[in-house]
């Protein structure tokens, strides 16, 4: 959005405070706090049932929410709707189902637009063009005979057309190789906060994302169990424990600058 290096006007800033969901009556998440601005990709990581896709839900409305908030830019927008949070500027990727198969990307992009005047909707695929040049000349091809990380950069630049100023990512490299997983992480999501947007990844791939997100949560068992730089969760022996699949969970939650 701004190439200006000033905190721009239009520098966007999706938390949560004290966010606790899940389904029915069953708290999935307790308390959860975490936050991702304009230019910045935060990772939250854990194994496998942590609770990191109903986190997205509950932030996206999609999961019941009990306690705490979701604020998009200082206001809250907690349990309203895709649509809404659409509208104000919040696109999600889901693990799955992120894209049509049976449609050419070009179709796929014009889907992603859908809600746009024509001029605006071929205005924006140009834009995606211009963040993902690789899918200039795959805009013929059907997203069903792609590579998981040909369909991934579709699925993003989907979410692009409506100009998102937040990206919600769930787990994007599930069911990738080591290979594609670092091009999706790399050469993708991370060029999304590169070109200003405010990136939340969730990832069970944890070294990888971490290697490349500025900021980190990592949730064990509903919780936040350690909140702080990509690197120091990669450097810290404790947290190595929790990826090893040990899943011995910290005394106390805590935060390091
Ligand atoms: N729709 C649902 N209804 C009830 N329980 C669910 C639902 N989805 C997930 N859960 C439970 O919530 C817990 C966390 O799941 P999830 O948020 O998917 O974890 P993660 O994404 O970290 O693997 C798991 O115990 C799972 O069984
Ligand atoms: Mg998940």
């Amino acid at each position: 959005m701004s190439d200006s290096g000033a905190p721009a006007a239009g520098t966007a800033r999706l938390h949560t405070e004290g966010l606790t969901a899940g389904y029915g009556d069953i708290r999935v998440i307790q308390g959860v706090d975490v936050e991702v601005t304009s230019g910045t990709m935060s990772a939250v990581v854990g194994p496998n049932g942590a609770g990191k896709s109903t986190l997205l839900k509950g932030i996206l409305g999609l999961a019941r929410v009990f306690e705490g908030q979701v604020l998009l830019n200082g206001e809250p927008v907690t349990g309203k709707p895709l649509e809404q949070l659409a509208k104000a500027g919040i696109a999600y990727v889901p693990q799955v189902d992120d894209v049509f198969d049976s449609l050419r990307v070009r179709e796929n992009l014009e889907m992603g637009g859908y809600l746009l005047d024509k001029a605006t909707r071929e205005a924006r695929i140009e834009e995606v063009l211009e963040v993902f040049p690789d899918l200039r000349r795959k805009l013929r091809r059907f997203v069903g005979s792609m590579s998981g990380g040909e369909r991934k950069m579709t699925a993003f630049g989907r979410a692009l057309m409506l100009a998102p100023s937040v990206m919600v990512l769930d787990e994007p490299t599930a069911g990738l190789s080591p290979a594609l997983t670092q091009v999706v992480l790399g050469e993708q999501a991370r060029v999304l906060a590169d070109r200003g947007k405010a990136v939340l990844i969730v990832e069970q791939k944890a070294k990888a994302a971490l290697e490349l997100a500025d900021w980190a949560y990592v949730m064990v068992q509903g919780r936040v169990a350690m909140s702080a730089s990509g690197r120091a969760v990669l450097e810290d022996p404790d947290m190595a424990e929790v990826f090893l699949g040990g899943g011995s969970v910290p005394a106390a939650p805590r935060a390091t600058g």
